[in-house]
């Protein structure tokens, strides 16, 4: 049997990890995976997740089982960190999922079960994640144009025009702030329109919100998702707390999906919980219940989104300063869509083959695509990547 199977495609930001760390120059820069690096180039441990896991260590006194959706504290806290009060809690059913990812592929699957002629429109770029596990699912894919490779800002037309194309029980994917891979985003006047047209065809909205506090702050990240939410009848959100709580390999994520009314809540509760079973019985639980612990106590919270905060700023600087630099050397405003994107990443919008060039050169690892993970610069990086993009002719 085994020595049957077939080898399956890399993914290519995991590939791109792989490549970094075989590369002995000691003057490489990785731009790849989206992790939060520090000016050292460390991903630290943010100070409240450190005290909240001390006080789990002295505190916990078992690790039995918890429940198929999970701790519902910690559903309860972070339906509150995502929604505020834009959605009444009685129609929102939630899990703890291993990531966002988990949560994506759990919505995935229910879409399937529940609507198997359902297809998934997704963003030109997404994630490419998204599109992997929906082709593993044989779910149909369609694309809608996002991205406008002149401007590298969002191709509005396009995409209304493409979603136009949906149909009655097609499912729209979006990201609810700080677009991955591109950094660029939808302002709430285009959000609006969005919800029109999928409430004038009867599509289903899904939300993959994974960076909320890295763009414009934790409150104004969560605006369009709350619109949404406010706006439409069904909604499913995959959550994910790996990036603003840097509990990456915790495994810490949620899927919600909201009802039209309350009635129908228990089952899909039920539904969600079956899922769970399915595929890997009950979630993870300790990066939740740190999760949980500093957003219940007010002190922990406070510093929590003050350190997130430091973070989202560090990037907004080293924004800025990239587009200056490349401002300097490259005498045209060209790069200016670097300060304006939003999020850890930007898609500089050119070729594999210079991004290849600028890899073998320059020892600047990002993305084939071109997307950059701002949050792995630093002040001292920055330089040598401005001078990189103009030396690879972008
Ligand atoms: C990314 O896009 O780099 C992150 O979401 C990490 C991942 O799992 O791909």
């Amino acid at each position: 049997m085994l020595s049957n199977l077939k080898a399956q495609p890399a993914d290519k930001i995991l590939a791109l990890m792989a490549k970094y760390k075989e590369d002995p120059r000691p003057t490489k820069v990785d731009l790849g995976v989206g992790v939060y690096k520090d000016a050292d180039g460390k991903t630290p441990v943010m100070r409240a997740v450190k005290e909240a896991e001390r006080r789990l260590v002295e505190e916990q006194d078992s690790k039995s089982y918890v429940g198929l959706p999970g701790d519902p504290a910690f559903a309860d806290a972070m339906i509150g960190l995502v929604l505020g009060d834009a959605v009444e809690r009685g129609r929102i059913a939630a899990v703890a999922t291993p990531g966002g990812t988990g949560a994506v592929r759990q919505a995935f699957e229910l879409v399937k079960n529940t609507s198997p002629t359902a297809r998934v429109f997704v963003s030109n770029p997404t994630w490419p994640n998204h599109v992997s596990i929906l082709n593993y699912l044989g779910i149909e894919t369609v694309a809608y144009r996002y991205f406008d490779t002149d401007t590298r800002a969002v191709d509005f037309d396009g995409m209304l025009a493409d979603l136009a194309g949906a149909n009655e029980g097609d499912v729209v994917l979006l990201h609810g702030c700080c677009h991955n891979p591109t950094g660029a985003n939808l302002n709430l006047t285009q959000w609006q329109a969005v919800v029109d047209l999928i409430n004038e065809k009867g599509l289903i909205a899904m939300i993959d919100i994974a960076y909320q506090g890295f763009g414009d702050g934790l409150e104004e990240d969560a605006a369009a998702t709350r619109l949404v939410a406010s706006s439409v009848k069904e909604l499913l959100i995959a959550g994910s707390c790996s990036k603003n709580f840097g509990v990456y390999r915790e495994r810490t994520g949620i899927l919600m999906a909201i009802s039209e009314g309350t009635e129908n809540t228990p089952l899909v509760q039920q539904n969600l919980n079956f899922l769970n079973r399915q595929n890997y019985s009950f979630p993870p639980d300790h990066g939740a219940r740190v999760v949980t612990t500093i957003l219940t106590d007010p002190e922990l919270r406070a510093d929590w989104a003050a350190e997130l905060e430091e973070i989202r700023l560090s990037m907004l600087g080293l924004r800025q300063q990239l587009a200056d630099e490349l401002q300097r050397l490259s005498g045209s405003d060209r790069f200016g869509f670097i300060a304006e994107h939003r999020g850890m990443f930007s898609q500089i919008g050119t070729t594999p083959e210079k991004v290849e060039q600028i890899r073998e050169n320059d020892g600047i690892y990002m993305v084939g695509d071109s997307r950059m993970n701002i949050a792995g610069l630093n002040a001292k990086t920055v330089p040598l990547l401005a001078k990189a993009i103009i030396d690879a002719g972008v």
